[in-house]
């Protein structure tokens, strides 16, 4: 892949040398346990949309972690609300992430987990019908499927009436679905949040102000606060920071 816009890391090493993929790959990698992953960008005000989506706060060098995130995991784990919004396509990595993989032993495309309470889905959404891996549909007991949704993914349910996402978790784990990278949205995260289910946060922050309106990348119901060490800082050329955070 051509590399675009520089990243070089700035905590704890600092570096003036870019960082190619492999040395990205490296600082992010695959955990030794089980291990989720959210990842999120964000303005320098904390808004988690411009304009009503991600992709105004989003770079070249944002989606070039994003998409190497992707090649890292297991699953990908996403709300509803964000499937629907930002219109999620079927999940697809470029032939060097695919080769990547299989030399890693892991399946050639991670599997898409999409959480909903209501199962308010469409099966004709290409994240569903175009799929290279049957996606799961995390759920509960009370929730019914759309006509076609069995057809196109697995239907998994935790939980009595509401989804009960440390059983979901455990299970993708059995399933070994072990390496779960989240990218939200704000509603997930702060169930997640609140649930203590969150290893680690991949930040990108953008550097601009959106002023107010947009909400966080996190919402719900309040929890207590959880801490989050910083693991490393990188910097793009284009002013753009990417922290990464993560329990011991
Ligand atoms: N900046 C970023 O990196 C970033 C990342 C992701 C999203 N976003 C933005 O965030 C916005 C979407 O946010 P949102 O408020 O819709 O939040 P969300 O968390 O994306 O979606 C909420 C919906 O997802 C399902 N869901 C989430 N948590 C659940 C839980 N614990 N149990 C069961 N279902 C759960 C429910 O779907 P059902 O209604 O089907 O039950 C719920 O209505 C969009 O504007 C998107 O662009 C930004």
């Amino acid at each position: 892949m051509s590399v675009g816009i520089p990243i070089r890391p700035l905590w704890p090493e600092p570096s003036t040398l870019p960082l190619d993929d492999a040395a990205l790959t490296a600082l992010y990698g695959r955990a030794d346990r089980p291990r989720l992953r959210v990842n999120f960008v964000a303005s320098l005000d904390g808004a988690v949309t411009l304009d009503g989506y991600s992709a105004g706060l989003s770079g070249e060098p944002d989606k070039r972690v994003f998409g190497l995130l992707r090649m890292l995991c297991d699953a990908l784990v996403v709300a509803a609300g964000t499937l629907r919004h930002e219109g999620y396509r079927a999940v697809r990595l470029d032939p060097r992430r695919r080769a990547w993989r299989r030399e890693h032993g892991l399946a050639e495309y991670p599997t898409l987990v999409v959480v909903s309470g209501s199962l308010d889905l469409d099966p004709t959404q290409a994240a569903f019908a175009d799929a290279p891996v049957r996606p799961i549909v995390l759920t509960h007991a009370g929730a019914e499927p759309p006509p076609g949704l069995t057809d196109v993914a697995d239907v998994l349910r935790c939980g009595t009436d509401r989804v009960d996402l440390t059983a979901g978790l455990a299970e993708l784990h059995r399933r070994g679905l072990a390496q779960l990278l989240c990218e939200g949205g704000p509603q997930l995260f702060g169930a997640l949040t609140a649930a203590d289910l969150v290893d680690e946060l991949c930040l990108t922050v953008a550097p601009l102000l959106a002023g107010p309106g947009p909400g966080r990348i996190t919402a719900g119901d309040a929890a207590p606060p959880r801490q989050l060490p910083l693991r490393h800082v990188l910097a793009a050329d284009d002013g753009v920071l990417m922290l990464r955070h993560a329990r011991g």
